[in-house]
């Protein structure tokens, strides 16, 4: 591979649209809807630490990893992996591990897209007053009519779709470039005024002890596989998507500082969410272990209760969309990119193809909210089985394969020139990839299914 090398899709203008776009590729729904919403069912404070644990220990590794294999494959993952595999000269079947992140993101996208499209009918309630004096009874009922109609369901996952696919079709480097650039500091200044909100309901600190204060005794094997999948799910690894992403990444730009400037923009808005989201819940007697709809069911009760709350409420769900865009065109990126590969598409008629498959299978999870709600397999409706199986098994089964390939199938001396680290930082990176991360994960996996 020269230095010359560039991908045929593009490059990032600088490290900067860069860093923008993978961390607006991590920072989405992950973060304020299901991050609070997991923490809530799991019992709180050991969670959130085994989460920090894995983010650190397993996903920094391995996001250098992936952006680290990504620019030097320069391709879609599937024809990277082959690139890299042939570098190496190791067995092709590597690549099958781009196959499986390209089924990962379609399964994914078409619940975070129904997900979206409940933070998009809620940009509309905002709007209109809908949550104006709302007690926690009523904004309930206002979650579960939505929840209950499929029609507005597949409206809303529609429109969000369209949305996905009109950016990706304007290729990686276009508007949400740009968007990103205000859009992510603008929900952070709304996150820091929720938690300002939160301050004033009496419950501020029970909703600190609730995250930060470690109860071992709440938390299983379920829990920490949880844990660990949603430190994959959260940072957009074992997918493909950061690797798609460092395949547009020009050459000499430190790829370990720009992973832990990410993961940690990630982790503080995570953070924010839940310190925003529990006191609210304790004040309002509500559950933390609601479920799916937490966010839907508390923060409009701050909205309709603070002064300006329709304007502040409004732009809320505005950003929170703008949040799942940036995620969502990452995780149909790697497939798009494959099939102007190796299908000799143009962008226009890939985005075409893969959302309408995306779109299908996502009116079967809205569906799975109400008319096919009683559908299930392993106990568990089409949009639970969806999620169990991608954040919990795909993408730390994604992620353990990546770690094995750079970490012992990659020659020494490209991952070093790919890195450009002082020997010190890589021997630990090394380490951690070699040993840390794959042990972790297979000794979880390994723990579910009651092995040990
Ligand atoms: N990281 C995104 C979030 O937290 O909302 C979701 C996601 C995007 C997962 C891209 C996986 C992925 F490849």
């Amino acid at each position: 591979m020269t230095d010359t090398t560039k991908s045929i899709h593009g490059e990032w203008s600088s490290r900067f649209a860069f860093i923008l776009a993978a961390t607006g590729s991590a920072v989405g729904l992950g973060n304020i809807w299901k991050f609070p919403y997991i923490t809530g069912e799991n019992g709180g404070g050991a969670f959130v630490l085994v989460y920090l644990l894995c983010v650190l220990a397993i996903g920094i590794p391995i996001m250098i990893a992936e952006i680290m294999m990504g620019r030097r494959g320069r391709q879609s993952p599937i024809n990277t992996m082959t690139t890299l595999a042939e570098e190496a000269q190791v067995d092709s079947r590597w690549h099958y591990l781009g196959w499986m992140g390209v089924a990962a993101g379609f399964l994914i996208l078409s619940y975070y897209s129904v997900v979206a499209g409940w933070a998009l009918s809620y940009v509309v309630k905002a709007f209109f007053g809908g949550f104006s004096g709302g007690d926690a009874e009523e904004i309930k009922s206002l979650f579960d009519g939505l929840v209950a109609s499929p029609v507005q369901l597949v409206f809303w996952h529609s429109v969000f779709m369209l949305a996905t696919m009109m950016i990706v079709r304007r290729g990686v480097s276009g508007g949400l470039e740009k968007a990103v650039r205000f859009l992510m500091p603008a929900l952070f200044v709304i996150l820091l005024l929720l938690v300002g909100y939160a301050m004033t309901t009496g419950f501020y600190q029970q909703g600190l002890d609730f995250m930060f204060e470690a109860d071992f005794s709440e938390i299983d094997a379920n829990a920490i596989l949880t844990a660990m999948g949603h430190a994959f799910f959260t940072l957009s690894l074992g997918m493909g998507a950061i690797m798609v992403y460092g395949s547009y990444l020009p050459r000499h730009i430190s790829i370990a500082k720009t992973a832990i400037y990410i993961a940690g923009a990630d982790t503080i808005v995570a953070l924010l969410a839940g310190i925003a989201i529990f006191p609210i819940v304790f004040a309002n007697g509500l559950e933390p272990g609601a479920g799916p709809g937490l966010i839907f069911q508390t923060l409009p009760i701050a909205f309709g209760n603070m002064s300006g709350g329709w304007l502040f409420g409004f732009l809320f769900f505005v950003l929170l969309v703008f949040a799942a865009l940036s995620s969502s065109i990452s995780l149909i990126e790697p497939a798009v990119a494959w099939l102007v590969e190796n299908k000799g598409m143009d962008r226009h008629s890939a985005c075409i193809w893969s959302g309408l498959v995306t779109w299908l299978l996502g009116v079967a999870v809205a569906f799975s909210f109400n008319i096919w709600s009683d559908i299930t397999l392993f106990d568990k409706s089409i949009f639970d089985l969806l999620d169990y199986l991608t954040a919990n098994l795909m993408l730390p089964l994604g992620g353990l394969c990546i770690a094995l390939f750079a970490g012992w199938m990659m020659k020494r001396q490209h991952t070093l020139q790919e890195l450009e680290m002082p020997e010190q930082q890589y021997g630990v990176w090394k380490f951690l990839i070699c040993y840390i991360a794959p042990a972790a994960v297979f000794l979880v996996f390994l723990h579910v299914v009651g092995i040990i």
